[in-house]
């Protein structure tokens, strides 16, 4: 073996063994790349060596060939396993920043919940349908006939200007109460009957903490023989009790609602002020909650009813106001608003 092999055996070693320090050492990527051009690439370190081969004799060449596929195969092997441990590690950091406590208890599905008037309709329906009442559904667009004919409100009658209303094209109206479900109700069921009209109603009124166009109400009527006043208070107190689950001060006035005969109204002490004086009650510590008396014949006749045989009892409130009350909301504007600021609180 000449002299000229030992050195080249020697290179090819040092070659080898620096590449490999050189891949140990390496930091990135692209410093692998440059490791790999150098060494391995077209024209590179090892590529010098086997153009040197032809000049070997055949059995040197053989050996020599060898040597350098070995250095060949090691130098490719580190780069792949370095390159593998870059991977690794970058997967690792990616699991360190990504990490999922699964221990952690869940915030669960956001739920939502009815709005305070939805809840207080639906538990005086449940009460009232406990009390043998049917709740019946009206539309929101009446006739003129329904909303005011029928309820012995005639054309010419100033209690139609009590109530501004917004008049359709063809004459029909957007209801400005639920006592037209009265006159329905009549229609449909027959004596004797008890019914209850929750709905939405609308008024031409400019709007401020007590008034809003759009708000809701329920009707109640029953209809029977020797129907009293009596059984009127009865129907109101039991019903107050159950929507502020306590006993509340009321008081009754004489009112005039041209569909009743006599009529009152009722007035409950001011749930927010107690009595003392706020906005709501407007400082006399006392809110209007419903109108009620003795159904009117004019308004029996009117739904087919018999007034010599048959008499009863109708009453209408406000469940916005209802609701004001039993929440503590001291202006009106707040539930129908879509603020879920507001909303999110009950
Ligand atoms: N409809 C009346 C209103 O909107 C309320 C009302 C008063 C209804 C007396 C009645 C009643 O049934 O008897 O102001």
């Amino acid at each position: 073996m000449g002299y000229f092999i030992l050195m080249l055996d020697q290179s090819i070693r040092e070659l080898e063994s620096g590449s490999l320090a050189r891949i140990a050492a390496a930091e990135s990527l692209e410093a692998l790349e440059a490791v790999r051009v150098e060494v391995l690439g077209r024209k590179g370190a090892l590529d010098q060596f086997f153009k040197q081969m032809g000049r070997l004799a055949p059995e040197e060449r053989a050996r020599a060939g060898k040597l350098l596929n070995g250095a060949k195969q090691t130098v490719e092997t580190a780069l792949e396993t370095r390159k593998r441990q870059f991977a690794e590690a970058a997967l690792h950091a990616r699991l360190d920043r990504e990490w999922v406590d699964l221990t952690l208890p869940s915030p669960g599905p956001r739920r939502g919940h009815f709005h305070p008037i939805t809840r207080i309709q639906g538990e005086l329906e449940d009460l009232f349908v406990s009390m043998g009442f049917t709740v019946l559904d009206g539309p929101e667009v009446e006739t003129e006939r329904h909303n005011f004919d029928a309820l012995n409100i005639p054309r010419d009658h100033p209690a139609r200007d009590m109530q501004d209303t917004f008049w359709l094209d063809g004459g029909n109206l957007l209801r400005t109460h639920t006592s037209p479900v009265q006159v329905r109700g009549m229609e449909r069921l027959g004596p004797p009957l008890r019914m209850l009209a929750p709905g939405r109603v609308f008024r031409n009124e400019s709007v401020d903490a007590c008034h809003e166009h759009t708000f809701y109400q329920i009707e109640g009527m029953m209809v029977d023989r020797e129907v009293s006043v009596a059984h009127l208070i009865y129907f109101m107190k039991t019903m107050l009790a159950a929507v502020f689950k306590r006993d509340v001060a009321v008081r009754l006035r004489p009112g005039y609602f041209p569909f009743v005969e006599p009529g009152f109204e009722l007035d409950i002490q001011c749930l927010i002020c107690g009595g003392s004086g706020c906005p709501v009650c407007k400082q006399s510590g006392w809110v209007e909650q419903l109108g009620c008396g003795l159904v009117h014949p004019n308004v029996l006749r009117a739904g087919g009813i018999d007034p010599e045989e048959w008499n009863g009892f109708a009453f209408g409130l406000g469940l916005t106001r209802l609701a004001m009350m039993r929440y503590g909301i001291d202006d009106i504007r707040h539930l129908q608003g879509g603020d879920l600021r507001f909303l999110e609180q009950f």
